[in-house]
């Protein structure tokens, strides 16, 4: 009764220019590994699930870099989203369509954007969190110790340990700002949501019931036979309907039923420059050249990604940048102000 959920939909904008809307960050391989983000994902989840239970949720778009990079799913294992509506949508209707091939299903539910150090851990929480949520209308998170006061997480605050490392969480909170960070860090309650998230089909149906009753009004319509063109053409027509929210937002931050499992498999969210400059191998001057040719003179702590093997960046003078080019753009932008990316991606498509 197992089933994966990866959710590969997203454009992955602090990631600009690397990730790109038409190539964004979970089809790139970083470290040249030879494996994409997306197939490193994959092939965990593989070891445990059986493979024809395995379910990627993505952009029509993205349709081919999926046949390219995961040949061995079936058509029917790529549920494709005409609009971006975010991750609460794309979870409903993973939920609806695996409900209606088993109603007694189990799923996690992952991102993309992850590395993970310790496979074999966290293989086991993951067996763990799903027996967990088997016949339980719960909701689980996995929830990781933070080390920062990062603000582009999610905080949970849990209550005392319990047993097995689960524990009911009282709180909630999307995305803090920098003063709320602080203080959830400081205070050595809360925990960083992971983003990977356990529950049966029902439990998540039912929460979507409740917070979401737009989306879920939609699609208690009926998801018509699977994998037909009926069922292309209710999603055709339904989807563009459905607000544009997280799951985060939308349900976890309100949903009493609400567990975490604490966990230690090393996380390692590859969400922006900087959490890829923090695990990426570095030189004695801390400069983390990317899979990239780099001459460097008095320059330390950059991170430096050019997309083109042949091409090699000379940089003298340089302190805690990011230098990335791809396409038919160079960004150079402290590596302090990286917040801003989004809003320089932006500036760029409108001139062009
Ligand atoms: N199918 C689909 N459709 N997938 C999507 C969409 C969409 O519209 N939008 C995003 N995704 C995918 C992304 O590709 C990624 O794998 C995953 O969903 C999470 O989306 P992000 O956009 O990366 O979310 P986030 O990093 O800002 O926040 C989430 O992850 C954090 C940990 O990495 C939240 O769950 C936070 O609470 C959490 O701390
Ligand atoms: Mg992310």
């Amino acid at each position: 009764n197992n089933y994966c959920v990866i959710m590969g939909g997203g454009i992955g904008s602090r990631f600009w220019p690397f990730s790109r809307e038409a190539y964004p960050k979970q089809f790139l391989d970083f470290f040249g590994t030879g494996r994409t983000l997306l197939q490193m994902t994959y092939d965990r989840f593989a070891k445990i699930i059986p493979a024809e239970n395995i379910y990627i949720v993505t952009n029509a778009l993205y349709a081919d870099l999926i046949k390219e990079q995961l040949p061995q799913l079936d058509p029917s294992q790529v549920l494709l989203e005409p609009t971006r509506r975010n991750t609460a949508p794309c979870i409903a209707y993973a939920a609806y369509h695996i409900r209606a091939l088993n109603p007694n299903a189990n799923m996690v539910v992952a991102p993309c954007d992850h590395l993970i150090l310790k496979e074999d851990e966290f293989l086991e929480d993951v067996k763990k969190g799903l027996l967990f949520v088997d016949g339980q209308d719960a909701l689980l998170t996995m929830g990781i110790r933070p080390s920062r006061p990062e603000t582009g997480y999610g905080y949970i605050q849990s209550c005392e340990d319990g047993a097995d490392g689960f524990s009911k969480v009282k709180t909630f909170t999307e995305k803090p700002n920098l003063d709320l960070a602080r203080i959830f860090y400081e205070s050595g309650e809360f925990f960083w949501n992971s983003g990977i998230f356990l529950w049966n089909v029902d439990a998540i149906i039912n929460a979507l019931h409740k917070y979401l009753p737009d989306v879920t009004a939609r699609f208690d319509l009926g998801l018509p036979e699977f994998n037909t063109a009926e069922e292309h053409a209710f999603i055709a027509q339904n989807f563009p309907y459905c607000p544009n929210i997280s799951i985060d937002y939308a349900v976890m931050e309100k949903a009493e039923n609400v567990y975490m499992l604490c966990v230690d498999f090393g996380w390692a969210d590859l969400g922006t420059w900087g959490s890829l400059y923090d695990i990426a191998p570095k030189d004695i001057h801390d400069n983390a050249p990317l899979k990239t040719q780099t001459l460097l003179y008095e320059s330390s702590g950059n991170v430096i990604a050019l997309s083109d093997p042949e091409r090699m960046a000379v940089i003298q003078g340089l302190k805690d940048y990011i230098v990335a080019e791809s396409g038919n753009v160079l960004l150079i932008c402290k590596r302090e102000d990286e917040h801003r990316i989004k809003e320089f991606m932006a500036d760029a498509q409108m001139l062009h």
